[in-house]
């Protein structure tokens, strides 16, 4: 690998946007020694024995909750949940004062999701705790495009010259964003596609190329990425319904065989089965799913330890 830097830069995780190259490469040179932790072939660390971080999940998550969680407990440090449903945030409690609250308890990390662009960004200039985002809204996030490159990396050896197919809702996704900041700086060729109301031309802006023929964005891929329609975030019939989506947009066997022989599959999950994804595509030797999910809580101890140095020095 090839960092020349040593220290994150920032007290806290924000965004892939604010991250130079040098910072990706020493995520992903952390990550690759805390995998093995991970997979169980080394000891368990103590190397964050005495600090405290709690979750914020003023959204729902599976992965990337669970994934802090076990990665705060791999290296020794107590992880608590807000269990934001149930917290003062229902009487009415602004963020900033959560967050005053919990800084004043000692607590040295703050991973939080939002619904709110930004939300990651305000609650960071208001404590001194570390703060993670772990997705804000539609803009970014970081984590979870950051072990999207550490498994690329580890797949391909690399990123120069490959070429990185995102397909779906494009406009709701902050992975998508997050991974085109970040592919971008390490020099790899981003195609976005999908429906025309949902990928606009002007993300071109942000140094990808966008694509309405799905063949011709699966052409030479090297990864074709799918992204969850988020039911969620769609508003003001942007989207026809989830049959047409599938039938059109849907990643199958057939608009795969478009990609390289050696093309891997990606997606960040939770996956609608028969929709954005075929299940027999999904289930096939080409998906490298399974180990995202893996490659996500070494990436994740790599950035508490990372933070954690940073706070040190
Ligand atoms: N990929 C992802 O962020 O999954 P969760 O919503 O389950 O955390």
């Amino acid at each position: 690998m090839q960092s020349k830097q040593q220290f994150l830069s920032q007290k806290d995780l924000l965004g892939i946007r604010q991250l130079t190259p040098d910072e990706l490469w020493l995520i992903l040179e952390r990550a690759e020694s805390m995998k093995s932790i991970v997979t169980g072939q080394r000891e368990k660390s103590d190397l964050l024995k005495g600090k405290s971080a709690v979750t914020l999940f003023y959204e729902n998550s599976t992965r990337t909750r669970m994934a802090f969680t076990m990665a705060g407990t791999y290296l020794g440090a107590n992880v608590a949940d807000l269990g934001v449903a149930n917290s003062s945030v229902k009487k009415g409690e602004s963020l900033v004062d959560t967050g005053i609250t919990l800084d004043r308890m000692g607590i040295d990390y703050m991973i939080m999701r939002h619904n709110q662009s930004g939300a990651a960004h305000l609650l960071a200039k208001n404590v001194g705790a570390s703060v993670i985002n772990a997705g804000d809204g539609a803009n970014e996030h970081p984590t979870q495009a950051l072990l999207d490159f550490y498994t690329i990396y580890e797949k391909k050896g690399g990123f120069k010259n490959l070429k990185v197919t995102i397909i779906g809702d494009i406009a709701h996704s902050r992975v998508a964003r997050s991974n085109v900041f970040g592919l971008t700086k390490l020099g790899t060729k981003v195609t976005l596609a999908g429906p025309g109301t949902l990928t606009a031309k002007s993300m071109e802006c942000l140094g990808c190329k966008v694509e309405t023929d799905l063949k011709k964005a699966v052409q030479d891929a090297d990864i074709v990425m799918a992204l969850r329609i988020q039911m969620e975030r769609q508003k003001g019939g942007l989207f026809p319904n989830l049959r047409e989506y599938s039938q059109i947009y849907g990643i199958d066997e057939a608009l795969f065989s478009y990609a390289k022989p050696d093309a891997l599959l990606m997606h960040p999950a939770p996956v609608n089965r028969g929709v954005e994804l075929m299940p027999e595509l999904m289930d096939s030797s080409v998906s490298v799913i399974d180990q995202q999910v893996t490659n996500g809580v070494a990436v994740r101890m790599a950035i508490l330890a990372l933070l954690n140095e940073r706070r040190a020095n």
